[in-house]
């Protein structure tokens, strides 16, 4: 039995040459004294893995369509045998993904790895983030529960705000102007084909450049990093180093091991997440939450002034990014250990205090606002001077139905949604019956909570509203809006 499994891999091995091309890699020498900080990577790579496995076998059950996505999720967690601790490993290996990457980016930046010769290395790791990021956003997404569907509107709403592209983005987005089942397709398509296949794209140059460049010896401070000595350096360093496999390898395999147990252990114990309730628009007293990587982000939003929210929502994953793709051609060089590095280590401290904070009011600041806030503040007298009946009733239909808990007449109100005083101005009666009926952009759709009369009345009222200067509609136009 052992002398055929022998002859068959020799056989293999005769035609494919795969000892010759991937021994020298396992037994290929690494710096002396590595120690358990190198081990994030490949604990990385393995919750990665096991998103495949685990993934591709969620997507035989799951069905990518608006009306059937959460019933299959409910199959999953209640029906198909073992089907919640797929769908549960699959949510707890994301998070685990997710810390992972986020502490082996760390220890690269504070231990100065990405300085030369592993730009390149840094550059593809810091893609790696953003799919990983980006998988974790539409993996949320398939959901198709409530947190889902404001996730999209979100998301929808800082693309909207690109300028020039903005609308077009989001049309290609959704598939479509409003979040649907093309907008469910698009993200599952995202998710199982356009993001694995981009992170397995920058994976393998990433993983061949570590073998290539080699592992990074223990940073040691007063020994900083010349382009011009550093080869040199690092090669007698490997001279007197040690064979990757079995030492370092053990140390790798050991510590991904403990993380796929703490991953099963989670998921036994907590078990899957949601789906938290068929999506429905215009459930406005929901509180959605994102999943927690993307709490910081939504306290963010839900916390700063209106007017600043299109700042954050452009400029700071800008800077981000520019931040992340300039760090290791302005510090390419010089000391690599933290100790002569404070202000590293300060922007590290920072950004985690920060990350942390916001995560937290994250996930005790209501996103949606106070909804009885404002409900009981009447509209402005000025405004339903001389109206006729009809636009009277639609004022207060504005009044009824917690319109004013987002939005502000003549700056009193809710803050969520633009002031209305003079929404007329902006907006045509078809356009504020769209607004109204489909919501849009973080306001709920109210399709479902108005009759057609009452949306009538609504937007005849709000058609009137025009600073003082301007002709309100008269009579006539009145008659012609009815
Ligand atoms: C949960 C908060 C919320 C509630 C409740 C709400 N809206 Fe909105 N509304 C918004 C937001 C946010 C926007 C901005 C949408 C955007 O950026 O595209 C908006 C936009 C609008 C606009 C377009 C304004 C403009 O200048 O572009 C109109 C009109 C409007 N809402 C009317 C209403 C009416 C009428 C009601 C009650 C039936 C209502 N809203 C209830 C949040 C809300």
């Amino acid at each position: 039995m052992q002398k055929l499994l022998g002859n068959t891999i020799d056989w293999l091995d005769r035609r494919l040459g795969l000892r010759s091309a991937f021994l020298p890699i396992l037994t290929h020498p690494v710096p002396r004294g590595l120690g358990w900080f190198y081990v994030f990577g490949s604990a990385t790579l393995s919750m990665f893995l096991l998103q495949i496995i685990t993934g591709i076998c969620l997507a035989l059950v799951y069905v990518p369509s608006a009306s059937d996505a959460y019933t299959s999720l409910e199959y999953l967690n209640r029906e198909q045998p073992l089907g919640w601790l797929l769908r549960a490993v699959h949510y707890w290996s994301a998070s685990g993904m997710v810390v992972l990457l986020a502490l082996h980016a760390t220890r690269v930046f504070l231990m100065g790895a990405f300085k030369y010769p592993r730009e390149l290395t840094w550059l593809l790791g810091v893609g790696l983030l953003f799919t990983t990021l980006g998988l974790a956003f539409t993996g949320q997404v398939l959901r198709w529960d409530q947190d889902a569907y404001w996730g999209v509107g979100v998301g929808a709403a800082m693309m909207g705000r690109v300028p020039v592209v903005g609308p077009a983005l989001v049309h290609v987005l959704l598939g479509g102007a409003n979040i649907g089942g093309e907008t469910l397709s698009r993200f599952f398509g995202l998710h199982v084909f356009v993001l694995p296949g981009l992170t397995i794209l920058l994976l393998v140059p990433h993983l061949y450049l570590v073998v290539r460049q080699g592992i990074s010896a223990r940073p040691r401070a007063g020994k900083p990093v010349d382009p011009r000595t550093y080869d040199a350096e690092y090669a007698a360093e490997l001279a007197a180093g040690e064979p990757f496999f079995p030492y370092d390898f053990t140390k790798d395999a050991i510590f991904s091991a403990c993380c796929v147990l703490v991953v099963f252990t989670l998921a036994v114990y907590f078990g899957p997440k949601g789906p938290s309730g068929p999506p429905d628009p215009t459930l406005i007293a929901a509180e959605p939450r994102p999943d927690w990587y993307f709490l910081p982000l939504f306290a963010l939003l839900a916390l700063s002034p209106p007017e600043m929210e299109t700042a954050i929502m452009l400029v700071m994953p800008v800077v981000l990014v520019a931040v992340l793709v300039l760090v290791p051609f302005v510090a390419g060089k010089g000391e690599r250990s933290p100790r002569r590095r404070p202000v590293a280590v300060l922007f590290v401290l920072v950004f985690f205090v920060i990350y942390g904070v916001l995560g937290y009011l994250g996930n005790v600041a209501p996103w949606s606002p106070d909804m009885n806030a404002w409900s009981g503040t009447p509209v402005p007298e000025r405004m339903v001077k001389n109206l006729t009946p009809a636009q009277l009733q639609g004022a207060a239909v504005l009044q009824n139905k917690t319109c004013r808990n987002c939005h502000a007449l003549d700056g009193e109100g809710g803050r969520r949604g633009p002031d209305l005083t003079s929404v007329a101005t902006r907006l045509t009666r078809d356009e504020l019956i769209r607004q109204v009926i489909q919501g849009g952009g973080n306001m709920p759709a109210y399709g479902q909570q108005l009759s057609p009369a009452e949306v009538e009345v609504l937007v005849s009222f709000l058609t009137t509203l025009k600073p003082d200067g301007e002709p309100r509609p008269h009579a006539g136009d009145v008659a012609a809006d009815q």
